[in-house]
């Protein structure tokens, strides 16, 4: 088990990965990222990743390498890093400048790839739920920082987690400044509601997942009721169950919406009608 790092065309351990103090990325956010895993050795959804990561680029005017050179690079880290499973995040940010907020103070962009072992969260946790908390951080607006691009600037995320965390709960989830449910700091949120699966639609703001999608698709092509729509805290916590999604996670059942369960674990469930 290895983390390997892509770096520019040069591939090392951690110790030896080193990028300038003046790379943008690194002083402002100003990069974007992709994050995915392997399943059987294979990376899951890549090209949907590394299509995304082009979006984001494209939205923030940051110059995207060739995408067969993305693609290669991505294959020899995870090739180099030799894991069963591996994390595996690309982040391209628009490189090293002079101090300061014109993005023309840098014009050759950082391509930088990090493979490591893969690390999921306990089966208990995929067994008996996560608990949530819907925080008073606001998720940002589209015309601020827009939360569909996948940028490095996570400041937004990071103070919504940190509140969550602050009473124990293992995911945020922001609202909007109307007040409609957006998305976790890292992960989307779903519901089942009277026989639908809900999601909070992309036009509330917010990241458009890759396993969100795949869930979306595969629930269409089961037959089942899907809606991406607006919803409010209250419908998560009346829903009969609910769940998040991330690329790492895949899906993570929720126990607990701001400390009341919404659906009980196994163990805590009475007898089942005519046991
Ligand atoms: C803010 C945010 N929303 C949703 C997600 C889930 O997206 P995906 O399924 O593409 O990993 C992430 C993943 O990191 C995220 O950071």
């Amino acid at each position: 088990m290895s983390t390997r790092i892509y770096i520019n065309g040069t591939i090392t351990p951690p110790e030896g990965a080193k990028i300038s103090v003046f790379d943008r990325g690194f002083l402002y956010g100003d990069s974007v990222y992709e994050v995915m895993r392997s399943c059987g050795g294979q990376l899951v959804d890549l090209e949907r990743h590394v299509t995304r990561l082009g979006r984001s680029a494209q939205a923030l005017a940051l110059p995207l390498p060739e995408r067969d050179k993305i693609l290669d690079a991505v294959a020899q880290t995870l090739k180099a890093a030799d894991n069963v499973e591996s994390y595996v995040r690309i982040v391209l940010t628009r490189g090293e400048g002079e101090v300061g907020l014109a993005t023309d103070l840098a014009i050759n962009p950082t391509l930088l790839v990090i493979a490591k072992p893969l690390v999921l969260p306990t089966a208990e946790m995929y067994n008996d739920g996560v608990k949530v908390r819907l925080v008073g951080v606001q998720r940002t607006s589209a015309k601020a920082v827009d939360p569909s691009v996948k940028s490095g600037n996570y400041l937004n995320n990071i103070m919504a987690l940190a509140e969550a965390r602050k009473s124990g709960d293992y995911e945020a989830i922001m609202c909007d400044r109307d007040g409609w449910v957006a998305e976790g700091s890292s992960s989307n949120l779903f519901i089942w509601q009277a026989g639908r699966l809900r999601t909070p639609s992309l036009s509330v703001g917010l990241l458009a997942g890759i396993t969100r999608r795949r869930v979306l698709e595969l629930a269409t092509s089961r037959g089942l009721e899907v809606e991406e729509g607006r919803m409010r805290p209250q419908e998560i916590r009346d829903a009969d169950e609910a769940f998040l999604t991330s690329s790492i996670r895949g899906i993570l059942p929720i126990s607990y919406v701001d400390g009341e369960v919404i659906a009980p674990p196994e163990s805590c469930r009475g007898p089942s009608p005519g046991s």
